[in-house]
């Protein structure tokens, strides 16, 4: 048992969709979450800056005494080794690897596309997993920037233009590839699924990076025996590095709701 919270962090409000996954498999779990909203996005960035940013935010958990530190966001989990030496003793996850499974047990055909930031599709991260596991597969990738932007207003649903533009857009040669199965490996897109299962076909199988971290997280805490010994409901504690009015909004619209959290403003120096 451990009664530490788990530490999560993201560019901006994307990582809160592995967070309503952890509420939801492990409603107990004391859990701190870091948005980095002064410096999202970070799939624009270089790698060396992606490197540095990951490393404060990294520390930042740390000293929230994190019993495991989860990295959801798909931009940093791609360069994920060049991280971990930061985490120290520890245990750290990124999204990369919990999609893959899920997406190389999910497939049918052996077809299988990947959206996600250009700084993850530059640095073929999900495709090598892939082909580790199977050097047959046929796998597509695509970089989708402006799925950031529209998830951080909230502009995620069928009903909304720009949504559906976007994704007719960026999908469109994953779809003439007929895959049957499509790694959302960007944590901001698991809210595009409606949007994204219309026009792919309800017969994609559509796989959340978010979701299988968290699930991931569930069970690696199950297996080293460091599940929460508390019977109530977990805290969940959000920081930001810009305005936490700002960021209560951007969570609002992002989730559809409010989270029953504290949010406060922080430093990473
Ligand atoms: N949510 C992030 C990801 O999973 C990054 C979005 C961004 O900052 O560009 O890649």
């Amino acid at each position: 048992m451990n009664d530490a919270p788990i530490g999560v962090f993201d560019s901006g409000v994307g990582g809160l969709s592995c967070v309503e996954e952890l509420i939801r498999l492990m409603p107990n779990e004391d859990i701190v979450y870091l948005g980095d909203t002064a410096r999202v996005p970070y799939g624009t960035r270089s790698r060396d800056t992606i490197i540095s940013y990951a490393g404060e935010d990294i520390s930042f958990l740390k000293k929230h005494k994190v019993k495991m530190i989860l990295v959801a966001c798909g931009t940093v989990s791609s360069v994920l080794e060049s991280i971990k030496d930061e985490c120290g003793d520890i245990p750290v996850s990124g999204v990369v690897m919990p999609a893959v499974r899920a997406a190389y047990e999910a497939t049918q055909n052996g077809r299988i596309g990947i959206i996600a930031t250009g700084a993850s599709i530059k640095t073929g991260s999900y495709d090598r997993k892939l082909r580790e596991l199977d050097d047959k597969l046929a796998i597509i990738g695509k970089a989708c920037p402006m799925l950031v932007p529209l998830a951080e207003n909230g502009y995620t649903s069928p009903d909304c233009p720009p949504a559906r533009f976007f994704t007719e857009e960026y999908l469109k040669d994953i779809k003439a590839m007929n895959v049957d199965t499509l790694i959302l490996g960007c944590t901001h897109f698991p809210h595009f699924s409606d949007v994204i299962s219309e026009y792919m076909g309800g017969g994609v199988k559509l796989i959340s990076s978010s979701a299988e971290l968290a699930a991931h997280a569930a069970a690696e805490l199950e297996r080293c025996d460091q599940r929460s010994s508390k019977s109530s409901q977990g805290r969940i504690e959000l920081f930001c590095t810009d305005s936490a009015q700002l960021f209560a909004e951007n969570v609002r619209k992002f989730l559809g709701r409010d989270i029953n959290a504290g949010i406060s403003k922080c430093s990473l120096k």
